[in-house]
């Protein structure tokens, strides 16, 4: 089938690139010049496991080709995906200026009948506007919301084996169409109205948040009772309706996706005049978390931070990943050089540019000299770091690790302050 992509972002250079693997005829269009080049040239602006060789496979078979304009990608194509940003308005909601723009620039060049598939999650009366731009301006577009579950660091992984895959339809146009586009991933299908689909991808996301806040709020609760979280997860989690995924206590959810669509999920019950306490009350966990990996820091320095050196390791917002978008990791580094703290930052990955962070090339260079060490995100690498070379590395005793990384009694035995979550 002939499709088309709007925009090369995480989303839709997966998307492109797995719909190429399934032997579709790919044209994608991506209007940033400099992401643009780097796709000509075959290699992959964002780090996910597994894009680089899949973009060089599909770019060199010429299943994908790589367009600057919308209206030449559009042409010919039987369903157009848009997966371009929705950022967060004042209130919260997804601002859907960049897709209804899209969307009126590309009606007239549709074929008829093609299909516009939405990845951004879209309120409803933009979902009206935009089918009511195909009603006047195009052959029949059909616009369907085909939300994307894909989490960072395992996109590609969670495109070619969806655990379902969601279609938000107004008529039975776009139905048939859009399963045979997904036909090859043998996922479960769930058919829907737009509204519905919609609420599908907040509710998913919010839960997924409930989950983090609450392993959050427990770990507090252990550190409150003098309980220990980890064995308190596993005492719950061998319950078959709880389990053990996506309730590891940590610094606080950031990410592109969780906190937007936590705020968005709220304005949108709000504007319909529901209060949804229990997910506000999620959100405040979040914050709060992060802001007790701070306090902690503050605590162990006898009661300030102002002029002394910690080493900070991870900025990304998770392990796997390179983006910052909503670290609590960055959030903490920034607000330790805010309250005076000499930062010294690593991760194997993900850059900032902040004059209050030095990012430095190693775990130990971050240490070196260091009053407090804080773990903040979870990259393998920290768990192999030699305790015996921190200790003389360091300056200082203290061991804040946000993340449980690292074996609390091992490192009591080296001489250290040890400080986890929840233990
Ligand atoms: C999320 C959803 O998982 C995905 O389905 C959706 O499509 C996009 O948003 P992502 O934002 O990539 O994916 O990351 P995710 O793995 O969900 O982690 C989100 C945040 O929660 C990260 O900061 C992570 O460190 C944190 N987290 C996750 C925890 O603190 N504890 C956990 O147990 C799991």
């Amino acid at each position: 089938m002939e499709v088309a992509v709007i925009g090369a972002g995480y989303v839709g250079l997966v998307t492109a690139a797995g719909l190429a693997r399934l032997g579709h005829t790919v044209r994608l269009a991506e209007s940033d010049e400099l992401r643009l080049a780097m796709l000509t040239k075959g290699e992959s602006p964002i780090y996910e496991p597994g894009l680089q060789e899949l973009l060089s496979e599909v770019i060199q078979s010429g299943a994908l080709s790589l367009f600057s304009s919308n209206l030449d990608a559009v042409r010919g194509a039987a369903v157009v995906v848009i997966a371009v940003p929705t950022p967060q308005s004042a209130s919260g909601a997804a601002d859907t200026t960049i897709v209804e723009q899209v969307v009126s620039d590309i009606a007239p060049h549709l074929d008829l009948g093609a299909v516009i598939a939405l990845k951004s999650t879209t309120p409803t009366d933009s979902f009206t506007r935009l089918q009511e731009t195909l009603d006047h301006h195009s052959k029949g577009g059909h616009l369907v919301i085909n939300p994307e579950f894909l989490r960072e660091g395992a996109a590609v992984a969670d495109f070619l084996k969806p655990d379902r895959i969601v279609l938000g339809v107004a008529s039975d146009g776009a139905v048939e169409r859009m399963t045979s586009l997904y036909a090859d991933l043998g996922a479960p299908l769930v058919v829907t109205d737009p509204v519905s689909a919609g609420i599908i991808k907040y509710a998913a996301n919010a839960f997924l948040a409930t989950r983090i806040s609450f392993a959050n709020a427990i770990a507090n609760v252990c550190e409150a009772v003098g309980a220990n979280v980890r064995d308190v997860l596993l005492g719950m989690g061998f319950d078959r309706r709880i389990g053990f995924h996506f309730l590891d206590p940590g610094p606080g959810f950031g990410g592109s996706c969780l906190p937007k669509d936590t705020q968005a999920l709220v304005a949108l019950a709000d504007e319909g005049g529901y209060d949804f306490a229990l997910l506000r009350g999620v959100i405040d966990v979040n914050q709060q978390q992060m802001a007790r990996v701070l306090s902690k820091v503050r605590r162990a320095l006898n009661g300030s931070v102002a002029g002394r050196t910690v080493g900070v390791w991870g900025l990304a917002f998770k392990a796997g990943t390179d983006d910052v978008r909503e670290s609590p990791a960055v959030w903490v580094a920034k607000e330790l050089a805010n309250e005076g703290a000499v930062v010294l930052a690593y991760d194997p990955r993900a850059r900032v540019v902040d004059d209050g962070i030095t990012q430095v090339g190693s775990a130990l260079d971050a240490v070196r000299d260091a009053d407090a060490l804080v773990i903040l995100t979870e990259w393998d690498e920290f768990q192999t770091v030699s305790l015996g070379e921190l200790r003389t590395t360091m300056r200082g005793r203290v061991v804040v690790d946000a993340r449980n990384l690292l074996d609390p009694e091992a490192v009591r035995r080296h001489g250290f302050t040890y400080l986890g979550v929840g233990r």
